[in-house]
């Protein structure tokens, strides 16, 4: 007899409890359904192990400034509010994968001419257009609505 679920478990104890004579057969039986229970509760607590590491580690990762004030070339400074971003969109990189989660990122990738601000300017641009046109709340899309004259 070779019970592989719990039900097979609970009728191996029946069995011990109605014919003694067969003692050996329930206690492997017991023992099994005993074995099967261990396992269960050691792969839950693998995996609620494994999702507190998780939210722990999203808890601690390192967000950066909240408010920053981006190069606008000719036409002026552009403010950007980097947490409300990150509080509206779900991904990190819809932004970051044109450049990294480091301060000066931007510049630095600029004078390495491995980046244009132009790019830069696209992503925010085309994100608010397609969101005005999908008819979700959205961000500036005018040249001086971003770009302030100080
Ligand atoms: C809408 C665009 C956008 C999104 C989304 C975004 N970031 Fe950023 N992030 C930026 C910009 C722009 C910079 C400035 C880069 C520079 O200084 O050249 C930046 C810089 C950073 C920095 C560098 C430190 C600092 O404050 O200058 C960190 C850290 C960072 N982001 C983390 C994140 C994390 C984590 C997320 C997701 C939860 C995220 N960002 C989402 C645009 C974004
Ligand atoms: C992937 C989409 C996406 C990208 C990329 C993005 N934005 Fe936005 N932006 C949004 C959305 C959505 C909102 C509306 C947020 C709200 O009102 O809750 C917004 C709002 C804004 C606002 C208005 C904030 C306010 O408090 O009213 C500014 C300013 C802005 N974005 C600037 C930028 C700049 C500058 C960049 C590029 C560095 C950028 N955004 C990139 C989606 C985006
Ligand atoms: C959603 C915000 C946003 C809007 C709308 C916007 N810009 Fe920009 N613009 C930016 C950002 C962000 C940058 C680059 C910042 C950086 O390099 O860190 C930029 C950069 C630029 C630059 C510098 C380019 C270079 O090569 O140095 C010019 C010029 C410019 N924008 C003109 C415009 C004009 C003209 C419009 C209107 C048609 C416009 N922008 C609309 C955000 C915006």
């Amino acid at each position: 007899m070779i019970p592989g679920s719990a039900l097979a478990g609970l009728h191996g104890m029946l069995q011990c409890s109605k014919n003694p004579w067969r003692k050996s057969d329930c206690i492997v039986a017991v023992q099994i359904w005993k074995w099967n229970l261990m396992k269960k509760i050691v792969m839950m607590l693998l995996l609620t192990g494994m999702l507190t590491a998780g939210s722990v580690g999203r808890a601690i990762q390192v967000q950066g400034k909240k408010e920053m004030v981006l190069d606008g070339g000719r036409l002026g400074k552009v403010p950007f509010p980097h947490h409300t971003h990150q509080t509206v969109l779900d991904d990190c990189n819809r932004c970051h994968r044109l450049f990294p989660q480091t301060s000066g990122a931007i510049q630095q990738l600029i004078s390495q001419k491995s980046l244009l601000a132009r790019q830069v300017m696209n992503q925010c641009r085309n994100c608010h257009k397609e969101k005005v046109k999908s008819g979700e709340k959205a961000g500036p899309v005018k040249c001086t609505e971003c770009h302030i004259k100080n």
